[in-house]
């Protein structure tokens, strides 16, 4: 590290950077890449909190030793169990044998059957305390928010939240720490991208937590990714109640799958006619190129969408198939729905987003335009149609 990270004269993230792994959970793309924070809490006792994948261990155990200076540590807190947090515990344990492992019931199963530790356990439960001198630790219970275990380290000496995933961000920390340090502009859908993506699917567990939060004063948020809240504490918590409440901006996303390019015309007229009734914030993805990370992301962001398929052996197209799974998966809701379609005989595409439209309960457009091969006027009209339904519904819904 050579710099010490100070987040407080007494606190410091001693976590890392990973630009080398191209896939988060070995799905999510990591354009940006991703940071790994831990924090270390010095005091009479030494608290570490959370620690880093194990890929860039060596750079954290560096990190760790710079701070304690020859100290060992008293604590560690296991705010989440998942291997990005989780993957150094067995080192740690090894370096600092005598130091207690902080978790809850949930927690230590998964310690035991992950990395076969079951020695030196210290159980919180709801609301209880450590105080390590001058720093007092409160925890609490978040479940789900995104795996069972998860719990928040409230350090209440200076009002800091240690939040574990949520409030955090895929993208590295390039040479600053706190979100007045760093281009959040830069960072804006990765901030965007890793609530969509990991934490998406979870609204009402990710509401309960923000509800059990509300009466804390917290002057900083630590997540265990991404940057450290400060100047922006108010912002990312008013982020994530609209993104768990699944409240939407007026646009629309347009996702086709096309193999000769019939379907993506009648996308691209589709996306016209929106244009021309009004609305301007319209997103287009060919299923083919974009991951569904971006897909599922621009509609955490928009009200309307449009799913488009050709027909694939009598089905919709394998990557429109992974996109109406991961929608399904996730359980985006609230959305206002429009299907189309092609075929060069039988078709099945339209037939499986008709199946999807029923499944997921969204509202839906009536107009489905299908083509036969190639898209003729009259199917233009029914994209018209399709596109009118859509922009006169989500003009009505945001006047
Ligand atoms: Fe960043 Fe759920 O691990």
């Amino acid at each position: 590290m050579h710099n010490k990270n100070n987040i407080t004269d007494k606190i410091f993230w001693v976590g890392t950077n990973d630009r080398r792994t191209q896939l988060f959970e070995n799905y999510w793309p990591l354009p940006k890449g991703v940071a790994y924070n831990s924090y270390v809490i010095v005091d009479e006792k030494i608290a570490i909190v959370d620690t880093v994948e194990k890929g860039t261990m060596d750079e954290y155990l560096d990190n760790i030793s710079e701070v304690l200076d020859g100290r060992k540590a008293d604590y560690l807190i296991i705010n989440h169990m998942e291997p990005d947090h989780s993957g150094s515990i067995r080192s740690l344990v090894e370096r600092y044998p005598d130091m207690k492992i902080v978790g809850n019931k949930k927690t230590f199963p998964m310690l035991e059957r992950f990395y076969g530790i079951k020695e030196n356990l210290l159980e919180v439960q709801e609301g209880d305390q450590i105080n390590l001198g001058a720093h007092q630790l409160n925890f609490y219970m978040v479940p789900m928010l995104h795996w069972p275990e998860t719990m928040v380290t409230f350090e209440s000496t200076n009002g800091i939240l240690f939040s574990g995933d949520a409030f955090g961000a895929f993208g590295t920390l390039d040479g600053g720490i706190f979100d007045d340090e760093l281009d959040l502009d830069y960072l804006d859908e990765e901030i965007s991208r890793y609530y969509s993506n990991i934490v998406g699917k979870y609204g009402r567990p990710t509401q309960n937590a923000l509800k059990k939060l509300a009466g804390f004063d917290i002057k900083m948020i630590c997540a265990t990714h991404g940057p450290i809240w400060r100047s922006h504490v108010a912002d990312i918590i008013a982020k994530y109640d609209k993104w768990s409440q699944y409240k939407t901006d007026e646009g629309c996303v347009i996702v086709y799958s096309s193999m000769y390019g019939n379907t993506e015309k009648m996308a691209d007229n589709i996306a016209r006619q929106l244009v021309k009734k009004g609305i301007k914030k319209v997103r287009i993805h060919d299923s083919s190129k974009t991951h569904p990370s971006y897909i599922i992301n621009d509609i955490f962001k928009y009200r309307g969408v449009i799913l488009g398929s050709c027909a694939y052996n009598g089905d919709v197209f394998p990557t429109m198939e992974t996109v109406i799974n991961e929608l399904e998966h996730i359980a985006i809701k609230d959305h206002v729905l429009g299907v189309f379609g092609s075929k060069s005989w039988g078709g099945g595409g339209l037939k499986r987003l008709n199946k999807f439209a029923e499944d997921i309960k969204w509202e839906t457009i009536e107009a489905t335009p299908e083509a036969l091969c190639a898209p003729n006027a009259e199917d233009f009209d029914l994209c018209e149609a399709l596109a009118e339904g859509m922009a006169s519904r989500l003009k009505e819904l945001y006047k």
